[in-house]
């Protein structure tokens, strides 16, 4: 099956690496048409040029709400129209305790990760509420669905950006506009090689230290992973869906860990308590 996104028309932020890039091959595969923007533009237009004919990149600070309505616009003047909005760009940004957090590195984490897919999400809205039809899609991660995964600003940011999924989706699903975000544990790409191992070309090292501590034992994430539920939201199969988190964490969030879990074998049942007391 090659056209689940068969005439679709889809914009990417932060579509130069990692699961962005890895969505835009997908989404390109399957039929669609997709404008890339990030801010680094030699990558961003190589790739744009390897994927062929129905890709293009443009020069988009997703801090700047004017890049990310000229690349929304630039979707809809080329290709004619815009069914899918990937609101993925980002960075690890401010890391360390709260009380030694710099004001301006939080504000600038915020800025990205937060007003960035704001700015996605607005002008992407602009256009499907018109057309009724289309699927906005956003990235947070495990660390927007439970504390203690990440640091503090990007904690904040993708939490934010959980409960502003939710109240887009209620707000557009009337005009036929589906709103759902993706919550991925650390999978293997540049920002997490660069975050974990200092050296953000290194994916195979990643790879394997990601694989010692996955509860799904020796299985670690890929960006190819976080990419196939982005694609999944963004085609019409995912058509009844709206408003959701969609978590790719191996079971991260809902208690699994890496190795066997407590009571996992058999003992005989303790009753004393139950009966008597302990
Ligand atoms: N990799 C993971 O484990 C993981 C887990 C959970 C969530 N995420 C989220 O997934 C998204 C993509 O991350 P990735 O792991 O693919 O990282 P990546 O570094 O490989 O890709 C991120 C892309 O965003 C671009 N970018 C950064 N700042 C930008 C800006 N101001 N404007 C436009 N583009 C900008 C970068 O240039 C880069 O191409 C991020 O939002 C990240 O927080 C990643």
């Amino acid at each position: 099956m090659d056209d689940r996104l068969a005439d679709k028309v889809a914009v990417i932020t932060g579509g130069a690496s990692g699961i962005g890039a890895a969505a835009a091959e997908k989404f390109i595969a399957q039929g669609a048409k997709v404008v890339l923007g990030d801010i680094q533009d030699d990558m961003g237009q190589a790739f744009a040029e390897k994927l062929g004919p129905n890709a293009r990149f443009r020069h988009c600070n997703v801090t700047k709400e004017e890049d990310v309505e000229a690349l929304v616009n630039a979707a809809v003047e080329e290709f004619g129209r815009i069914d899918v909005m990937f609101n993925n760009a980002g960075i690890v940004g401010a890391i360390g305790p709260i009380d030694t957090t710099p004001a301006d590195e939080w504000k600038f984490t915020l800025d990205i990760l937060l007003n960035g897919v704001f700015y996605g999400m607005k002008h992407a809205a602009k256009h499907m509420k018109q057309q009724k039809s289309g699927s906005i899609i956003s990235m947070s991660s495990v660390a927007g669905v439970t504390g203690g995964l990440g640091p503090h600003a990007y904690c904040a940011a993708k939490h934010a950006i959980v409960g502003l999924t939710r109240n887009l989706a209620a707000e557009i699903g009337p005009y036929g506009v589906r709103a759902n975000c993706i919550a991925p544990y650390s999978v293997a790409t540049p920002m997490v090689a660069d975050a974990y191992l200092g050296d953000h070309t290194d994916i195979e090292q990643t790879i394997k230290m990601l694989a010692d501590e996955s509860p799904l034992t020796g299985r670690a994430g890929t960006a190819d992973d976080v990419a196939n539920a982005a694609l999944w939201l963004a085609s019409d199969e995912s058509g009844y869906t709206s408003g959701m988190t969609l978590t790719v964490d191996a079971g991260i969030t809902t208690g699994s860990v890496a190795g066997a879990p407590r009571f996992s074998e058999y003992k005989p049942i303790m009753r004393e308590a139950g009966n008597a007391g302990l």
